[in-house]
Formats: C-alpha cells, structure tokens, sequence
C-alpha cells in the first residue's frame, strides 16, 4: 500500500520533527517541512507518525487515535520479558481446526515489521486443507529419498559436488545429515510428519525480490506470527526443513501456485498445542563485546 501524504497547512507550525525524522533528511536543506511528493519517498511514514500537530495527513486513511502511554501500560518490560522467555517451538498439535479470520489477524499484524528499505516485499501462502497438505508431504518425500541416494552414493555425491552450493557441498560430506536424512525418510514413508508435525495450518513466507532484505524480512514477519500466535494460545514452529526442499523444486512451487521467482524465506507451522511447557529454558549466557 502506498497512501499519497499531504501537509495540513492550518496545523503545521514548521517545527522541523517530520524533517528530522525523514529517512531523506539530505535531500531538504533549507525547507522547514518535508515535501510530500519527494520522489525518494520510501513511504515509511516517519513524519506522519511524528508530527506532534497532526499536521501530516494521509490522502484516504481514516483518523486513528493518537498514541498514548495508556496504551502499552499492559506491556511492562516484565511482562515483555516472560512472554518472550516462554516462547516455545511447538511441535505437538490437537486436530481443532484454526479459523482463518485467526490466520488473517497473524498475518495482519506480521506487517509491522522493520524492513530493508522499508520494501515490505514479503508475501504469505497459506496450506490449510489437508490435500495440498498431503501433496506437498508427498513431494517433499520424493525429494528426500532423491537427495537420500544421492548423499549415500559416492560416485553420484562426486558428479553433483560442482553444482551445489557451499552449504549443500559441506552436507555432502556430512555422516549426520545422511543419518538425518535417512531417519527423516524412513518416518515419512510410514506416514508420520516429521518436517510439518501434523499442523493445523502452514504458513509460508517468500518473496519475489533479491534486494534489499528479503530473507531478513521474512523471518521477522514470521516472528512476529509466531509472537502473536502465543498471544492468542496457539502454537508454532519454523521449518527450514520444507523451506530448502521447496526452493529446491519447481514442481513443488507449481502444487503451492508460485511462481520459481518466488523465494520461501520462512516456513512456519501453526495450531492449537497438544503441550504445555511450564517452565523457562535455561539459555547460555551470552558474552557481550563491549567497546
Ligand atoms: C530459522 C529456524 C529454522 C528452524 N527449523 C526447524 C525445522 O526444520 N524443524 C523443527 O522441528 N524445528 C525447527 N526450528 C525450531 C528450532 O529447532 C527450535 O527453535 C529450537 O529447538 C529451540 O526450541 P524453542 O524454539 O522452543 O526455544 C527452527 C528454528 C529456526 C529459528
């Protein structure tokens, strides 16, 4: 969305705070207010969000309240921090179905994310019913077993070394991706889940563009599903696992009706859980470097 920005002339007292605060403040020496129709605009909306006049208005867009300290006085640092603390990936779901106006509201606030270049160029695919579920089971399947033969033959793991990239060329190598890959196999052709854990609903998060930050932006959009999912009770887990696989085949992207420019960036899956964790994790201590 880009909403055409206006300046109230009747409100603005020429403070300066919308300059301050534009992300293009080089491209105004001399003004005393920012020009609504600068073509670098990025469309962040600093200024309008800003101005202490409510001066800067957007064509269109209905009036919302002003922003008060009321607002987040729920949202004290120690509440903050235990929400964030008992976050858990979750694995385990029960078979309630997930109403999409849920999903919607996930994927709503996901937008609020800071994004490279304010370019907010990530997209969302939505598998809800269990046939595509099933189909893209099935496709991930084959694409394991294939990558399975791969890895366990060294004549094939020689001729496909060039074509990979680094990060491939070291699984290669690796004993314990093989294993992985071989016991990950094994529990899909018995019909279990081990890469959606039987999800309510999977989200995927792609994006067609290379630049800025695409790969950034969507891991945080889909941090900001998985925050508010444990808001509402739900669960979820990202899944690097779908997420390579997929990129990796065009037949894949035809079933989800991607295009092969569309890149999945985060894959997370969502549902009711079947688990309640009661306690915090213990997490490392983290060295800091300060200078
Ligand atoms: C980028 C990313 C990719 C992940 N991929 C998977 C995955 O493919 N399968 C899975 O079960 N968990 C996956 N996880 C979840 C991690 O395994 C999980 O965060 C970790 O075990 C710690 O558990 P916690 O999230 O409950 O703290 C992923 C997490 C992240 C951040």
């Amino acid at each position: 969305m880009s909403t055409k920005l206006y300046i109230d002339d009747a409100l603005c007292n020429s403070c300066g705070l919308c300059l301050q605060e534009c992300g293009h403040f080089g491209h105004y020496q001399n003004e005393k207010r920012i020009k609504p129709d600068n073509p670098e605009c990025s469309m962040c909306y600093h200024c309008y969000t800003i101005c202490p006049q409510n001066a800067v208005k957007l064509e269109g867009c209905p009036e919302v309240p002003a922003f008060s300290k009321e607002l987040l006085e729920n949202i004290n640092q120690e509440n903050l921090a235990v929400f964030l603390s008992y976050r858990r990936s979750i694995r385990n779901y029960t078979d309630k179905t997930l109403d999409d106006t849920i999903v919607k509201k996930l994927i709503e606030n996901a937008k609020y994310i800071p994004s490279g270049g304010n370019a907010h160029s990530y997209e969302f695919t939505v598998i809800k019913s269990e046939e595509s579920k099933k189909a893209i089971k099935n496709e991930l399947y084959k694409i394991y077993k294939k990558r399975s033969s791969i890895l366990n033959n060294v004549f094939l793991r020689n001729i496909v070394k060039p074509f990979v990239n680094k990060q491939m060329r070291a699984f290669l190598n690796d004993m314990e991706y093989r294993e992985k890959i071989r016991k990950l196999i094994e529990r899909l052709y018995h019909g279990e889940d081990p890469i959606f854990h039987n999800a309510t609903v999977i989200i995927l998060i792609h994006s067609k563009l290379s630049i800025p930050t695409p790969k950034e932006d969507c891991v945080l959009a889909g941090y900001n599903i998985t925050l508010m999912a444990q808001a509402l009770g739900l669960g979820s887990c990202y899944v690097t696992l779908a997420q390579n696989a997929i990129n990796a085949s065009s037949r894949c992207k035809k079933l989800l009706k991607l295009s092969p420019e569309d890149n999945i960036n985060t894959v997370i899956t969502l549902g009711y859980p079947a688990v309640q964790h009661r306690r915090i994790a213990p997490r490392r201590n983290k060295e800091i470097n300060w200078l």
